[in-house]
């Protein structure tokens, strides 16, 4: 007790002997005191609940995108714009209502992105490795598929009438986007070239095939995978001479000319550049599938910027041409943080830098959606599937670069250490038996692989609960500690799709909250408690 005390106060002394830098106005109460007044003006209009029938949901979801990767990003993002970072907005921090998800799979504490996806796209918690299947299912038993596949919310919504999109820094056909549309026991079966033989002859399809024949006439699919498309040895269109770049389908199919030709004289454009991209004009199209790699998109920070569309500028696109639908749209965009999106790719490289500017990424797009849209009329949720075991800490002051030293050294070791760490993974480093002196390293740079505590190849997902950010009508409805599967109910409910349809009939949804009454009464309470608690001193 006496040793952890001497920590504290001796590492609080270390941190106050320095001087950190913040804006002089935040040195005057009425800043904070106004700033809240502010807040809490916004919070009070939220008692008139948006109770609309949403016409359009978009689910933006990170990929791996935990808490602390959040908050990362949020300073991140500030830092970018010449700020210290911590007082930042993000633009998911600027939805109404957050809730809590529960992410574990069925048979999984730490889940991964093919059972999680399976929770918050078709309702159904699953087991670890499946998508679109229920917990019946057994990963990597063909003939546990048949009669346990559940279906998705961008079919409830096709099925509406709506048009539907998705949109990823992955491979279209990568756990995360594959839940929407296939029911496969195994997320690693991205084309037949990747399946068992008896699969195959148990009759089990691979995931690439069942993005273009299970939910005919997606109206937008962006993303990378083009080689999961092609014939095996098929030379790549951006790089014929990379071998990994080539087709790896065994039934010789050509994916890419069957959806073309699927679409008869309707405008369907297939584009693998970003310059195809942006030269189509969203109101003629009527089907767009974007293949922009071989496999998962490139990270941000390494993304040729010439050849390959931003998340921001696929949204953009996707969003114009669901729009022309009257009935309304779905759309699933997906930013990776490093190992899973590429959010998730860069934290299981190890590669905090990449996942956080991925995250911001997605943040820029969660923005421009923001723009082509109205909170009258769509309901946007931003979540992530899972959380990793990143963490960021070490006493540093108000504005340390995120990726900066933590402001004293370890009174073990007497070394630096960087605030962002990471349980286990790649980072894990001994030089003569002991932990690397890493003052001589660039900690900085995109690649760098931040120190671990236990030695893996691949860093792995972490168990805590996710955040689930709303906006638009009935987004209160996500307001508490739920299971991650009730995520794609409230979207149905709210948009009148699926299986609870009910209170649709009247033309909008039935009145939610209590009378204005008795909800001023309660908010003028818990403001008086809330107020004694904070000025008690
Ligand atoms: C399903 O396949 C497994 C082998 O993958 C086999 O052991 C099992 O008996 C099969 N079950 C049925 C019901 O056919
Ligand atoms: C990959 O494609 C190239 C053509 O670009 C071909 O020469 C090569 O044999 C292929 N490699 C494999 C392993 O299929
Ligand atoms: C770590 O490296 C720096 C720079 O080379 C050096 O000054 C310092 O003494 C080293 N610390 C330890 C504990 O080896
Ligand atoms: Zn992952």
């Amino acid at each position: 007790m006496n040793g952890i005390a001497l920590l504290f106060f001796s590492s609080f002394a270390y941190i106050c002997a320095a001087i950190p830098q913040f804006p002089e106005q935040e040195k005057e109460p009425k800043f904070w005191r106004d700033w809240a007044q502010r807040t809490l003006t916004k919070a009070l209009s939220l008692q008139r609940l948006n109770t609309n029938i949403a016409k359009n949901a978009i689910l933006f979801l990170g990929d791996g995108m935990g808490i602390p990767t959040v908050t990362a990003a949020r300073i991140l993002k500030g830092q970018m714009n010449g700020f210290s970072g911590e007082e930042t907005q993000l633009e998911m921090d600027k939805f109404p209502h957050v809730a809590l998800a529960k992410t574990y799979n069925t048979n999984a504490q730490v889940p991964d992105s093919a059972g999680t996806a399976t929770a918050y796209l078709c309702g159904v918690k699953a087991n670890e490795g499946t998508v679109g299947v229920s917990a019946a299912a057994v990963r990597s038993q063909c003939n546990t598929t048949f009669g346990n596949e559940v279906t998705s919310i961008l079919k409830w919504a096709k099925d509406a009438g709506k048009s539907v999109g998705i949109v990823t820094t992955t491979r279209v056909n990568h756990a995360t986007p594959s839940a929407a549309y296939a029911h496969c026991v195994d997320r690693d079966w991205y084309s037949d070239g990747e399946m068992p033989p008896e699969a195959i002859q148990g009759g089990c399809k691979d995931i690439a095939r069942q993005l273009l024949e299970n939910i005919p006439n997606i109206d937008v699919i962006m993303g990378g995978g083009r080689k999961y498309m092609y014939p095996k040895n098929t030379p790549d269109v951006e790089y014929p001479n990379e071998y990994k770049a080539n087709g790896t389908r065994r039934d010789g199919r050509r994916l890419v000319d069957e959806w073309k030709s699927s679409k008869g004289n309707q405008a369907a454009h297939y584009v693998w550049n970003k310059n195809q991209l942006l030269a189509l004009n969203p109101h003629k199209v009527d089907y767009l599938l974007g293949l922009f790699e071989p496999a998962d998109m490139q990270y941000d920070l390494e993304r040729d910027k010439q050849m390959d569309p931003s998340l921001a500028e696929m949204v953009e696109v996707a969003i114009k041409i669901l729009q022309k639908n009257p009935k309304g749209f779905y759309l699933l965009v997906e930013g990776k943080w490093p190992a899973c999106g590429r959010i998730d790719h860069g934290h299981h490289e190890g590669k905090a830098k990449q996942a956080l500017h991925e995250a911001v990424q997605m943040d820029i797009a969660v923005g421009k959606a923001g723009v082509l849209t109205s909170e009258e009329d769509t309901l946007t949720v931003v979540t992530a599937d899972h959380s990793h075991v990143f963490t960021f800490g070490g006493y540093t002051l108000r504005g340390n670069s995120i990726f900066g030293l933590a402001p004293m050294q370890s009174d073990v070791d007497n070394k630096p250490f960087t605030s962002i760490l990471y349980g286990n993974g790649p980072g894990f480093k001994l030089s003569n038996g002991e932990r690397e002196n890493i003052s001589t390293i660039d900690y900085k740079q995109n690649n760098y692989l931040a120190q671990s505590a236990v030695p893996l190849q691949m860093e792995t997902h972490g168990g805590e609960d996710v955040a689930v950010f709303a906006k638009g009508p009935l987004a209160h409805l996500l307001h508490g500690v739920h299971e991650q599967n009730y995520i794609p109910h409230v979207i149905a409910y709210a948009t009148c799709i699926g299986q609870n349809t009910e209170h649709c009939k009247g033309g909008y949804p039935v009145p939610c909250g209590a009378s204005s009454l008795t909800s001023t009464l309660s908010n003028l309470l818990s403001f008086l408690i809330l107020s004694l608690l904070l000025c008690w001193p």
